[in-house]
């Protein structure tokens, strides 16, 4: 990363944060100077995140929680306010995906896939944000998709939740905007994380099928998904709210051609 932060003296809640992109966030906002709430379900990679950090001098704070649980959400924010102190910026970040035809849906992943993706940011956002409206600003970033713009197949409960994310970030960016608050989202293509190795690196001509569309013909890192976050959670992005950003390596570019 060239872009030198400072985010010395904030305090930054980054959901998912155990692995993959999240974790990716929050050490970069935490070599950044920022104190961050790491959490996820897996209490022995917490633990292991924690020493790690003391190691390295990093701000950290941790906390266990499974996001489909409602008392979960409430327990988590007051957990993070209770010991950091007012939370300048929350990243929506943990997602998972459960693939399944359209025409042979399962109750019970499709409900798992839209509390994880959708029902908590939404709820997280509301919790979190009253604290920031009495600091007199915030800023919130959630991580949406590629496909909150274009179907793929056996998505239909992800494309659904994170194309409802997309619509829900533009009610709270109008809705809290005169408190200061920003609400941002961004959609990243295809990475090769545990969740995007699962439904992408599996079947190599799936792979180099969907890489064919990517006009940087590579999929993103997530060290470039945490950059885009940074920069929008960041003061140089104080006019922007509302928007969308995808990290697609052009791929919507050519779409409707
Ligand atoms: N990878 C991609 O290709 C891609 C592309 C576009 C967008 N995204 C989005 O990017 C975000 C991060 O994905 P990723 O690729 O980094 O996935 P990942 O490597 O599978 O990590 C997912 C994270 O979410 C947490 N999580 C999942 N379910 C949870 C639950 N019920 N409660 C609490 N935490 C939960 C996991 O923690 P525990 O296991 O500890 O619970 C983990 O830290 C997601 O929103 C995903 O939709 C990913």
């Amino acid at each position: 990363m060239n872009i030198k932060w400072d985010f010395t003296g904030r305090n930054y809640v980054v959901t998912g944060s155990t692995r993959g992109i999240g974790f990716e966030i929050a050490m970069q906002l935490m070599a950044a100077g920022a104190a961050v709430g790491i959490t996820g379900r897996d209490s022995g990679r917490l633990a292991e995140i924690e020493e790690d950090c003391r190691d390295k001098g990093y701000k950290c704070f941790t906390a266990g929680a499974d996001l489909t649980r409602a008392s979960d959400l409430t327990t988590l924010a007051d957990s993070f306010i209770n010991r950091m102190g007012c939370i300048d910026g929350l990243v929506n970040n943990a997602g998972i995906n459960i693939l399944e035809p359209a025409d042979g849906l399962s109750l019970e992943a499709v409900e798992k896939v839209i509390k994880t993706n959708l029902t908590a940011p939404m709820i997280l956002t509301s919790l979190f944000t009253a604290g920031m409206k009495k600091q007199g600003g915030g800023s919130v970033v959630n991580v949406a998709s590629l496909s909150s713009k274009t179907a793929f197949m056996n998505h239909s409960a992800y494309c659904a939740s994170k194309e409802g994310l997309l619509g829900y970030t533009k009610v709270a960016a109008m809705e809290l905007g005169s408190h200061n608050i920003r609400v941002n989202s961004v959609g990243p293509t295809v990475v090769l994380t545990e969740l995007g190795k699962r439904d992408w690196n599996a079947d190599p001509e799936k792979r180099k099928h969907m890489e064919g569309f990517i006009p940087l013909n590579r999929f993103v890192e997530p060290e470039e998904v945490a950059s885009a976050v940074l920069f929008l959670l960041s003061d140089e992005a104080a006019m922007i709210s509302g928007e969308f950003m995808l990290i697609d390596g052009g791929y919507m570019a050519g779409k409707g051609i």
